[in-house]
């Protein structure tokens, strides 16, 4: 499997990185300007330090790059964690960096596109919009771990969620413990 992974510049920006660690296949990271900078500020990580865990890194204004084309094959991509502005920008078609254009490409192809939103509360122009993206075929997974799984640090929030990723793209795991 080969997938597209985004990461842009919302709080939560960890659980990118747990999926970056956990994500079975080939990994093509995205990461936009204002994730670097959260990545930073959250974490005190470098573009570096992520080098590990993906086999190829692209510049979000490299539209020159493999994902901005439907020619390139991928099975699906991810954007974990996703900002409001980058999820407004692809329900209005905006493609005008590598992340919002492979989202695009993603769709028209029909492939798997996974949205992890971190927001809250949400406007109704947020809601229209994953509404409007889930029509479109995107799998809209809020970043909204649960708690019947027991939690006790954020490692266990953070793999309940990154859990649910790989449940939709068919990786077996054992993330988080299942209900029943
Ligand atoms: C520390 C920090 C945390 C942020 N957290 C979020 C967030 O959780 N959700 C969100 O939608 N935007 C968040 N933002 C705002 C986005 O970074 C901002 O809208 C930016 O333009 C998004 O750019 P990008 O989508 O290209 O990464 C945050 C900004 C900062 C500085």
């Amino acid at each position: 499997m080969r997938y597209v992974v985004a990461l842009t510049g919302c709080s939560g920006i960890r659980y990118g990185i747990r999926l970056l660690e956990e994500l079975d296949g080939e990994r093509e990271l995205i990461i936009s300007e204002m994730g670097r900078k959260v990545l930073d500020e959250e974490t005190g990580l470098t573009m570096d330090d992520l080098e590990a865990n993906a086999e190829e890194i692209y510049s979000d204004d490299d539209l020159f790059a493999p994902p901005a084309s439907g020619s390139h094959r991928f099975d699906a991509m991810i954007i974990c964690p996703c900002t409001q502005s980058t999820l407004a920008k692809i329900a209005a078609g905006i493609s005008d960096t590598l992340i919002t254009r492979a989202a695009s490409v993603t769709l028209k192809e029909k492939r798997k596109l996974i949205i992890v939103p971190r927001e809250t509360p949400l406007s109704t122009i947020m809601l229209e919009n994953e509404l409007k993206l889930a029509r479109a075929g995107a799998i809209i997974l809020p970043a909204s771990p649960a708690f019947y799984a027991e939690p006790r640090t954020v490692d266990d929030m953070l793999n309940f969620v990154v859990g649910k990723v790989l449940d939709q793209v068919g990786q077996e795991h054992d993330l988080f413990r299942r209900w029943g």
